[in-house]
């Protein structure tokens, strides 16, 4: 690993099936940083975030080994990242609690996930609530320059510089401000209703599905009869070729639905495939997941300590 780089840091919460709207969204580009070697990346598991929405030990366990997997079918070599699971380094909860004390209700209350769920009237819990807090201690432990998200984690960035700022302010500089990066065209991908791909609106595509299971959710894509180009297969179908590429097929093809799609789900398979077989193979071996996490976690733990003890003694508990 490079100590000297710049570092880059990002995470995702294991709490379902990852699908390609994670995969175009955030994790194609952690594997085309990797590439480039700019950067130093720290890659997370985040495994508290996600205990706000998956509390049964199993599915905390299973969603978290998939998710390590995913990282690593996608590309990602954990020879050359640190791959971690936030729970493994205890300074990400700690340095969120000194967080917690040096920002206010009201700050917190214009968070995007907390605004939603008030106005859905549920009773939003303190985890959540606190949520910004935890990823900005995740972010700024390891002085990261960047850190790659889809759109919707902007505000969490900005809350993690302004976070930094106040620390810096009220016990002297101590963290770097991080940047977001966020690639514009893929910055949100549709789902198969047309609406932002989520796990919680059941309109994904599930990153390793089977040939049949593609078939099954490519057919069943929103479409609006009506217009001459079938938007909804469109929009995804722009994630694999270029709309140079699209535009004879789709005008060789206007208005015949069933053939486009027929196409989608050949070129959707023809990514999918090599995906799926390199995550098969990883899954195989069960040790392969717990060895990845146990390095991981020393070189993440080694890393945050030493900025926690920064932040003991700035704060003067140490
Ligand atoms: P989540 O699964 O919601 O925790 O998201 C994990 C990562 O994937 C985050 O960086 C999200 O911004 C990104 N992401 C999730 N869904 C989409 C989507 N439909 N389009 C673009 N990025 C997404
Ligand atoms: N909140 C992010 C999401 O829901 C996941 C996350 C947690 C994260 N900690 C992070 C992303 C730190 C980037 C950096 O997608």
């Amino acid at each position: 690993m490079e100590t000297d780089k710049p570092i880059l840091l990002s995470g995702i919460k294991p709490t379902g099936v990852p699908h390609i709207g994670n995969y175009f969204g955030a994790i194609k580009q952690l594997v085309e940083f990797q590439t480039v070697g700019s950067h130093q990346s720290y890659i997370m598991v985040a495994d508290y975030h996600a205990l706000n929405f998956v509390q049964n030990a199993g599915d905390m366990r299973d969603l978290t080994r998939e998710l390590v997997l995913t990282y690593m079918a996608s590309g990602l070599n954990p020879e050359k990242v640190v791959l971690f699971k936030q729970s493994d380094v205890p300074a990400h909860t700690e340095l969120a609690w000194i967080f917690d004390t040096i920002t206010t209700m009201p700050y917190l209350m214009r968070a995007h996930a907390f605004k939603d769920g008030e106005a859905k009237n549920k009773e939003v819990s303190v985890g959540t609530f606190n949520y910004p807090m935890l990823m900005a201690a995740d972010i700024l432990l390891y002085n990261t320059a960047k850190v790659p998200v889809g759109h919707d984690q902007k505000q969490h960035i900005e809350f993690a510089r302004d976070t930094a700022e106040k620390f810096n302010r009220t016990f002297g500089e101590t963290f770097t401000l991080p940047e977001e990066f966020i690639v514009p065209e893929v910055a949100v991908v549709p789902g198969l209703d047309g609406q932002k791909m989520s796990k919680s609106y059941n309109n994904t595509i599930p990153l390793f599905s089977s040939r049949t299971d593609i078939e099954e959710l490519v057919m069943s894509i929103v479409t609006d009869s009506g217009s001459d180009r079938p938007e909804n297969v469109y929009a995804i179908h722009k994630l694999l070729k270029t709309e140079h590429e699209l535009e004879s097929l789709y005008t060789e093809h206007t208005g015949k639905y069933k053939a486009l799609k027929e196409a989608l789900i050949e070129d959707l398979d023809a990514f999918i495939a090599p995906l799926r077989e390199r995550y098969h193979e990883l899954a195989s071996d069960p040790r392969t997941v717990l060895d990845v996490l146990e390095k991981g976690g020393q070189l993440a733990r080694e890393r945050a300590n030493v900025k926690m003890e920064e932040v003991r003694r700035a704060v003067g508990v140490s």
